[in-house]
């Protein structure tokens, strides 16, 4: 119930500077977010791929209006890359990108301003032997992300898209894209939809999920299972069996810090477990959507405004 209204507070910019502001909302972010600087990423990075895990990870920053900032984000992502290629962690590394973080939504010419900023992000990416995938946002930009990620395709085949299943369209979307070298993440969907675009009720979210997660792993794609569920896991590894497919034909992916034991369970079980690790000093939006999906994180984040010794 309390989903929906902390979802509309991740896009207030009142309450983003109450939460931000509150001293003790910090310990409860480290808990999400590999840190504000880049350097900590990468520390995470090494933590993670050291032990088998592969990464894909995500400069925080979303809803950017103008220019400049829309460039800065560009650069940070050119400065990642750099990075990975530098200290060598590009075979087990990529990225994850917010297109709104690229300007998407400016109101002239948002698509192409953003199409640019991350044809640079993928030639890149390409460069140094990694691979570039569009995170989905809110329904209102699913059509533009989808001819970015067609564009993209054709110098940058790897590109990867999110699928949201969650959404009606979601089902033609899951079967245009099971394609030969087509890299497809589902997710439930993260986004307050209204009823005329989405399912409302979890269980019909489910049981979408199911329908894509059957036609992504009966087409040629590479599908990436976006979910810390463990029946979507259970029956994406059943799916997996049936249609023959080894390891590497497939990954499962989890968000950083959520359901540690079973990132490490699967890759112990020789699947192919990604980390999505998100950093940078704009954790607002990100850190809500995390409270909004799990009531047991929000009385976590709530607990910490108790006063201490009593
Ligand atoms: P569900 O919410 O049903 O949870 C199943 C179980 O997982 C819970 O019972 C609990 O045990 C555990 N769990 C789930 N969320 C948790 C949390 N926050 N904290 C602790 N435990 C939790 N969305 C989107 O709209 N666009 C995108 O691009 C992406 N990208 C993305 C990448 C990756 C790698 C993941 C894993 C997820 C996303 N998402 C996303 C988020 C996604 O849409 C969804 O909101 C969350 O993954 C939660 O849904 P689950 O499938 O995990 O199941």
């Amino acid at each position: 119930m309390l989903g929906p209204v902390l979802l509309a507070a991740a896009r207030s910019d009142r309450m983003r500077r109450v939460v931000a502001a509150a001293p003790v909302t910090r310990p409860v972010v480290n808990r999400f977010v590999a840190g504000d600087e880049l350097h900590r990423a990468m520390d995470a990075v090494r933590t993670l791929t050291s032990s088998g895990l592969d990464v894909t990870l995500d400069h925080l920053g979303e809803d950017v209006h103008d220019r400049a900032t829309a460039h800065a984000t560009r650069d940070a992502y050119l400065r990642l890359l750099e990075t990975l290629r530098d200290q060598k962690l590009a075979a087990r590394a990529e990225v994850s990108v917010k297109l709104s973080a690229f300007g998407q939504a400016l109101p002239d010419g948002g698509h192409d301003i953003a199409l640019d900023g991350v044809r640079r992000v993928a030639e890149l990416a390409t460069e140094i032997g990694t691979t570039v995938t569009l995170d989905m946002e809110d329904h209102t930009t699913v059509d533009s992300t989808l001819a970015v990620l067609h564009e993209l395709r054709r110098e940058h085949p790897s590109t990867g898209a999110v699928l949201q299943s969650y959404l009606f369209r979601t089902e033609d979307d899951a079967r245009a894209l099971a394609t030969a070298g087509s890299r497809v993440r589902l997710v439930k969907g993260a986004y307050k939809e209204p009823a005329g675009v989405a399912f409302q009720d979890k269980r019909d979210v489910d049981k979408a999920y199911v329908r894509a997660l059957r036609t992504l792993f009966a087409g040629d794609g590479h599908p990436m299972v976006g979910s810390h569920d463990p029946r979507m896991i259970a029956i994406a590894q059943e799916l997996a069996a049936r249609h023959h497919r080894g390891p590497g034909t497939y990954e499962f992916q989890m968000l950083y810090g959520i359901r540690t034991a079973e990132q490490r369970r699967l890759a112990d079980e020789g699947e192919r477990m990604r980390i999505y690790v998100p950093y940078g000093a704009d954790w607002y939006g990100y850190f809500m959507r995390r409270l909004a999906e799990r009531p047991a994180n929000l009385a976590f984040f709530l607990r910490s405004f108790a006063p201490t010794g009593r």
